[in-house]
């Protein structure tokens, strides 16, 4: 199926060598536009995020569901908005999504369970002492339990575990962070939490997710070597982890190798994989939303090109390993809707008009 998006929106092959002006794009005249959904139906979902609908436009609202299966919540089902406190649940924003998401026949992922971030310090506080471990592991199960529960049948599937291993340290372990989860309950809590969440939704679909998990692939090296051990160990353990999310946060430079090679590594472990979380800076590295609030500005043209063509070889991958990969989920809508303000990561200016990486993506979808 093709459809006429937005007016104004424009998608030709000239944008691959078109025109940037400024933080957009020249668009003179509008031509049919494929979705990413339908470009790759055949192969996996393609997804985005957001706490939609609240505070989203009519025109993003409309990019959503012209081109995405599934939404990921950026932020709305996380462990501080959902719990803020022992017995203070709000599930209004998440409900709205997933009521939104329904209503426009959008699939939903849960995002997420287990975090270091975003938690309320109170699950690890007890009248002003650290928490102990059965305290910390009651209210962890009981968070699980509420959580998963109350989008049984609403969500597909859940990060269980977010970005449990360290960005320093020992690769010949599983090197998890030494603090919050880690530390208070050791690492028996990601063999937990992955069987609580399946007790609550035992169809749901369990990922353990993090970032540069495939760094050092090519030379069963650095973070992605961790996340072997760390992935064998919870599945010798009996840990219902059905798959992987390479959150693929990542750069013009990024090492397109080890991006196969992890692919490729965790289906090895008979585990599916994600790529949950893409974007590609146009500019900087992928060390996170530095630039944010001192970016340089203009961002040259070429930039916009290799992005264009970074998005093009990790899609031609991804279709490669279509038989274990499950979705691509870019992480946001738009360049100026990105935890990567002025970096201008994604698919889509602020204005919703396509750019060469737009183009690229369908590109990679029509080759073999
Ligand atoms: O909700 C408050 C709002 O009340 C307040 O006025 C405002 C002032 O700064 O802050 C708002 O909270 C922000 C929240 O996003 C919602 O917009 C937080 O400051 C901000 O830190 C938070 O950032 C999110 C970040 O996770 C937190 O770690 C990003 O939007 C979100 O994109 C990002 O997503 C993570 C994934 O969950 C896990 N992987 C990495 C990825 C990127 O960091």
């Amino acid at each position: 199926m093709k459809r006429r998006l937005l007016s104004g929106m424009t998608v030709c092959a000239c944008l691959l060598t078109g025109t940037v002006s400024g933080q957009g794009y020249s668009a003179d005249n509008t031509e049919d536009m494929q979705s990413l959904k339908e470009a790759y139906a055949d192969r996996f979902m393609i997804g985005t995020a957001g706490d939609f609908p609240r505070r989203y436009s009519e025109a993003e609202l409309e990019n959503v569901t012209f081109h995405y299966d599934i939404v990921t919540p950026e932020n709305c089902m996380k462990p501080q908005p959902t719990h803020s406190s022992e017995d203070n649940y709000n599930f209004d924003t998440p409900d709205d999504l997933v009521d939104w998401c329904q209503d426009n026949d959008i699939k939903v992922w849960g995002h997420t369970l287990l975090w270091h971030a975003q938690t309320g310090r109170w699950f690890f506080q007890d009248d002003g002492e650290p928490a102990d471990r059965k305290l910390a592991l009651r209210r962890l199960k009981r968070h699980i339990s509420k959580v998963v529960k109350h989008y049984k049948g609403d969500v597909i599937g859940w990060d269980v575990a977010n970005e449990s291993i360290a960005d320093e340290g020992d690769w010949t372990t599983e090197n998890l962070r030494d603090y919050s989860w880690y530390k208070t309950v050791g690492p028996d809590v990601l063999t937990l939490a992955f069987k609580w969440a399946h007790e609550a939704d035992p169809d749901a679909v369990l990922y353990y997710n993090d970032y540069n998990i495939e760094q050092g692939a090519s030379q069963n090296t650095g973070k992605h070597a961790s996340s072997m051990i760390l992935l064998k160990r919870l599945l010798d353990e009996g840990a219902p982890v059905h798959g992987v999310g390479i959150q693929g946060h990542w750069h013009l430079d990024t090492n397109l190798a080890d991006v196969e090679q992890a692919i490729e590594n965790y289906a090895s472990l008979g585990l599916k994989v994600s790529i949950t979380e893409l974007d590609v800076t146009a500019t900087g590295d992928n060390s996170g939303s530095f630039d944010v609030q001192t970016g340089e500005g203009t961002i040259p043209e070429e930039n916009y090109v290799k992005q264009a063509e970074v998005y093009r070889k990790l899609f031609e991958i991804f279709n490669r390993h279509a038989d274990v990969i499950e979705r691509v989920t870019f992480w946001g809508v738009s360049d100026t809707r990105s935890w990567r303000g002025r970096q201008n990561a994604l698919l889509f200016t602020g204005d919703l008009e396509p750019k060469p990486a737009f183009q690229a993506v369908l590109q990679a979808a029509a080759s073999e």
